[in-house]
């Protein structure tokens, strides 16, 4: 593809406006005289603000290189991935959790909000997330049996099997040094899991058999991977005028993610071996493979 970028900036718009269509069908907006804001309010605050949208866009990706054309099908698949995520981002910026006062270039939500508003929010941006991937208005045209397995994806990835296990492991952490396989255990959970939903999510929507199903979750779990390293690296090497959150703040947490641990060189070289290895799955889904190599390669500059 010739503009990858223009790509990106396309799908995000239509992303960001399914999302906002979708709140405003729904409401949430009741305030008493005493409210200052709605959970409306609260929810899209974080919701909304500029992010790069990649687990939607790598749903779109996946479903597009299987030959799905109609992308409007897509959208709600694709936006619950993104409630998910920012619900992510809410919980980890917690007092308890990461404790971070700055999210996509703006205060945090529990700094805005408070605690208590900032947890609900998240609370109901992971319901909600159900909610649209079953909602009557967006999914008749597809087979029952295909939905559920879509709820089935991203309810296990988003839980005890993925984002939620990995979280618990990684607050469970603070102080330690974790061996190579550990860190890589947690970043697989918290990060990776719900990337590799995206593929599955994409796969299964454009009718293919598990086989297809399963490469396309293991390159995603390596994409994965390779975007938590990144992550990782950048917390150490970027500012917070790049990341739009507080740079060093693992250190500060006392927290030895994969950079922090092996290095910065080392976790480099990693980054290459995961981009490899989820080629490796990607090219046994018989899927156009150049728009991934795009995808791979933007995500993977950021460090360069
Ligand atoms: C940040 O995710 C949390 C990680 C899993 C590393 P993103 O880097 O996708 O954050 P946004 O959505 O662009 O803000
Ligand atoms: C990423 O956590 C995983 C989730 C948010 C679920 P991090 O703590 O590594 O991400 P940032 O750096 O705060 O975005
Ligand atoms: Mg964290
Ligand atoms: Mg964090």
């Amino acid at each position: 593809m010739n503009d990858f970028p223009l790509y990106i900036e396309t799908n995000k718009k239509l992303i960001d406006d399914f999302i906002k269509a979708h709140f405003i069908k729904m409401g949430y907006d009741k305030k008493f005289p005493h409210n200052k804001f709605s959970l409306a309010d609260v929810i899209l605050y974080t919701l909304t603000m500029p992010g790069k949208r990649i687990r939607p866009i790598i749903l779109l990706i996946t479903a597009e290189s299987l030959g799905f054309s109609d992308k409007k099908k897509l959208l709600p698949f694709a936006s619950s991935l993104e409630l998910v995520h920012s619900y992510s981002l809410i919980h980890d910026d917690l007092p308890s959790m990461d404790n971070d006062s700055l999210r996509r270039g703006k205060p945090t939500s529990h700094i805005v909000f408070g605690e208590a508003a900032a947890i609900l929010a998240g609370d109901a941006l992971l319901a909600e997330a159900f909610v649209m991937l079953s909602d009557k208005d967006y999914i008749l045209e597809f087979n029952p049996g295909k939905i559920i397995e879509t709820i089935r994806e991203l309810s296990y990835a988003s839980g005890a099997g993925g984002l939620v296990e990995g979280q618990f492991h990684d607050v469970g952490s603070f102080g330690e040094s974790l061996e190579l396989e550990k860190i890589e255990y947690i970043n697989e959970k918290k990060t990776a899991s719900l990337i590799a939903a995206a593929c599955a999510i994409g796969a299964i929507l454009s009718d293919k058999d598990e086989p297809v199903v399963s490469e396309f979750k293991k390159f995603g779990s390596y994409i994965g991977l390779s975007f938590q390293a990144v992550d990782d690296i950048l917390g150490i090497i970027g500012n917070k005028e790049i990341l739009g959150k507080t740079a060093g703040i693992d250190k500060m947490n006392n927290k030895f993610t994969m950079a922090e641990n092996i290095g910065l060189e080392k976790t480099r070289e990693l980054i290459k071996e995961y981009n490899k290895k989820a080629m490796i799955h990607l090219e046994k889904t018989g899927a156009e493979t150049s728009i991934f190599i795009e995808l791979t390669n933007y995500l993977t500059d950021r460090i360069n």
